[in-house]
């Protein structure tokens, strides 16, 4: 078995499966649209990390927006993982599913408000990425009031150019995100006279998607120099934050090796901040985790002419999975039953959304399919169910675990009373 492909066609006459469960099982148990996430795909990628990083003290707090499912965090926390939340709400899915991972949890986001900065106080989460210095005032005050004493690590902005699509490209000075780098030094020194406030680390993040390793390197390098002031300046650094971004290969056709490309990244950082004696090295990958571990599992409804175009209408919808629509992203989509002779058709797979955007793939070469067909859409387990909506009163789908060839559900299908229940009419 590839250990870094879990959709795979078990031979020639049988229906993908996750891990040897087939999916047409699945489908038939739990309805469709259904995520099936692999266990342990997840843990393999988790290790892989842990492995690359071995020879530095280091924690790998897996960004949880990616999949913020309770299962996936609780295997992930099981294993000793920490974790990036960037809420309230996902400081609390940690908490459900380990009080002792707020002691492994940094807390990013441009927009902390007093309340989440209480949350994670009380809770006392590992350290603070203050993106402001509106946000280090307020977190100075919520911290003495409470008194309670936070570890702080400034999000630098290092300026530093991800080649990935600008939706997700968080690292160049227009972004809102972080504090100048060139700012940085007079923020950490108005924070060092903040009793409840320890300048612990510096954090960074410069993007998603990210698939070349030289740009982490390069911000590696600037946040290098940042410590080597900082402990000049007599702030006792112990922390880095590289952030999370390491990119996948959505297309088929191209190599991905999991356990090459984050050998190109430990390679790039470790080198990068070489010079740093006695420091703790945090990462917060999200998609590298969890994005090959799942698909998105969906049924043909219909087939349908247009002019000179095939549409393929699917029960998923962008409703379930918008990267397509939403960053032109590429998932590989394939049919749950193969067959070895059938035709292949040039058609758009597009769900019953009423937006032209609702579509997982535009003039796709596919086998061709018939209402009732199951199609797979790979790739789709990280920022698939959780940016997914209940636009157009469509209940999010179900979540299945597979792990050691058994599989449950991790979250039944939502109903359309409970998307009605918050509502005062
Ligand atoms: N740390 C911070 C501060 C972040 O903002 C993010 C992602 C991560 C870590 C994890 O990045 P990852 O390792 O997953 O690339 N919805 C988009 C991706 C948005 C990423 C937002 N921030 C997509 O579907 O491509």
């Amino acid at each position: 078995m590839n250990p870094s492909r879990p959709f795979v066609y078990p031979d020639a006459h049988s229906p993908l499966a996750c891990d040897g469960v087939g999916l047409d099982i699945l489908a038939k148990r739990y309805g469709t649209p259904l995520y099936v996430y692999s266990a342990q795909q997840i843990l393999y990628r988790l290790q892989l990390f842990t492995k690359a990083f071995q020879t530095v003290p280091h924690l790998v707090c897996y960004a949880v927006k990616a999949n913020s499912s309770l299962a996936i965090l609780k295997l992930l926390a099981e294993q000793g993982a920490g974790f990036d939340i960037v809420s309230g709400g996902e400081l609390e899915r940690v908490l459900r599913v380990s009080k002792e991972a707020a002691g492994r949890t940094v807390f990013s986001g441009v927009g902390k408000t007093a309340a989440e900065i209480d949350l994670a106080l009380r809770s006392g989460i590992f350290m603070f990425n203050v993106e402001s210095a509106g946000e280090l005032d307020l977190l100075a005050a919520r911290a003495s009031r409470l008194r309670i004493r936070a570890r702080v690590a400034m999000r630098v902005n290092p300026d530093v150019f991800a080649e990935t699509h600008p939706y997700i490209s968080t690292g160049l000075r227009e972004h809102k995100f972080g504090i100048d780098i060139r700012e940085a030094r007079r923020v950490y020194l108005s924070a060092a006279k903040q009793k409840y406030l320890l300048p612990h680390g510096v954090s960074v993040h410069i993007g998603s998607q990210i698939r070349s390793a030289d740009p982490f390197g390069a911000a590696a390098h600037r946040i290098a120099q940042l410590v080597l002031e900082l402990r000049s300046d007599g702030l006792p650094i112990r922390a880095v934050d590289v952030g999370g971004g390491l990119g996948i290969e959505y297309h088929a056709g191209q190599s991905f090796d999991p356990k090459q490309k984050i050998h190109q990244y430990a390679l790039a950082l470790l080198q990068a901040l070489r010079p740093l004696k006695d420091v703790q090295l945090l990462l917060e990958p999200g998609r590298f985790i969890v994005a090959q571990a799942g698909a998105l599992l969906t049924r043909v409804l219909y087939r349908k002419k247009n002019g000179k175009k095939t549409f393929v209408i699917t029960d998923a919808a962008m409703n379930d999975l918008i990267r397509p629509a939403l960053y032109q992203a590429h998932h590989e989509i394939l049919p749950v039953f193969p067959h070895k002779d059938a035709r292949k058709r040039t058609v758009d797979v597009v769900g019953p959304v009423c937006e032209t955007g609702d579509f997982f793939a535009r003039d796709r070469k596919l086998q061709e399919v018939q209402p009732g067909d199951l199609l797979a859409i790979l790739d789709a387990g990280a920022y698939g169910f959780s940016l997914s909506s209940n636009y157009n009163s469509r209940p999010r789908a179900a979540e299945v675990l597979v792990e050691d060839k058994k599989h449950r559900l991790i979250r039944r299908r939502e109903t359309v009373e409970e998307l009605m229940a918050a509502e005062l009419p």
